[in-house]
């Protein structure tokens, strides 16, 4: 009997995932640059890297690697972040204890049961070098409560409703427990700085480990 591939998730959409998401998901991307620029880290760990557009933005001479589990998304990355991106399981990453100085997660948490989503945490914690930064990209709940807000709140559900699936019934886990923020500082980490996208139904955040 041949075996069994294991199902990847983003069998069907890695070819056309940056093609969609650019449009909504560049100025976010540059910001994060921007701040990379700035704070110039000595090596940065992007997990769930997806195709690796986040770290191809990156300037060529900064340290930074990603892992992914899935290799439609790394066959993706192999083009476009070239001998950055690897396979590993975010659970359980092959690399010493401090190796980075700013790792990154990227809308890779939401779509996990909160099982997972704290063993994901808990590797991060082991990697990250005392006094570093954890960036995290994710969905939240919007502060303000404006019609704009609302409609990008309703818009984030549709498309994460499209996802289908657990990723689905993740996503609303996650937004029930209080999405980005609530969920960090739950798992003892301290915000430093965000920049909010989309009314705050999205941010980009940094985060260190409380004290
Ligand atoms: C929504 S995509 C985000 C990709 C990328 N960070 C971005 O911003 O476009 C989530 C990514 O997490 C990856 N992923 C899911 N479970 C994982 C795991 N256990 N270990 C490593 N990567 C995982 C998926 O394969 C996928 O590429």
């Amino acid at each position: 009997m041949p075996e069994e591939t294991p199902h990847d998730d983003y069998n069907n959409s890695s070819r056309i995932y940056d093609l969609l998401l650019n449009p909504f998901l560049n100025g976010i991307r540059n910001a994060f640059v921007d701040w990379a620029i700035i704070h110039q880290p000595q090596g940065v760990l992007d997990v769930g890297c997806g195709t690796g557009k986040q770290l191809s933005l990156l300037p060529k001479n900064m340290h930074a690697v990603g892992i992914d589990l899935s290799e439609a998304m790394l066959d993706q990355a192999a083009k476009q972040a070239q001998g950055r991106c690897r396979q590993a399981d975010a659970t359980a990453i092959p690399f010493n204890d401090d190796s980075f100085d700013l790792i990154i997660s990227q809308f890779a948490l939401h779509e996990k049961e909160t099982a997972t989503i704290e063993l994901e945490l808990k590797e991060v914690k082991r990697l990250l070098q005392p006094g570093g930064v954890f960036s995290v990209v994710d969905f939240d709940l919007p502060d303000e409560h404006t019609f704009i807000a609302g409609f990008f709140k309703w818009g984030v559900a549709r498309i994460e409703q499209q996802a289908g699936g657990e990723h689905y019934e993740n996503f609303k886990v996650w937004m029930k427990r209080g999405g980005l923020r609530s969920i960090l500082k739950k798992n003892g980490w301290e915000l430093s700085e965000e920049q909010l996208f989309f009314k705050g139904n999205v941010r980009l955040t940094f985060w260190k480990l409380a004290e």
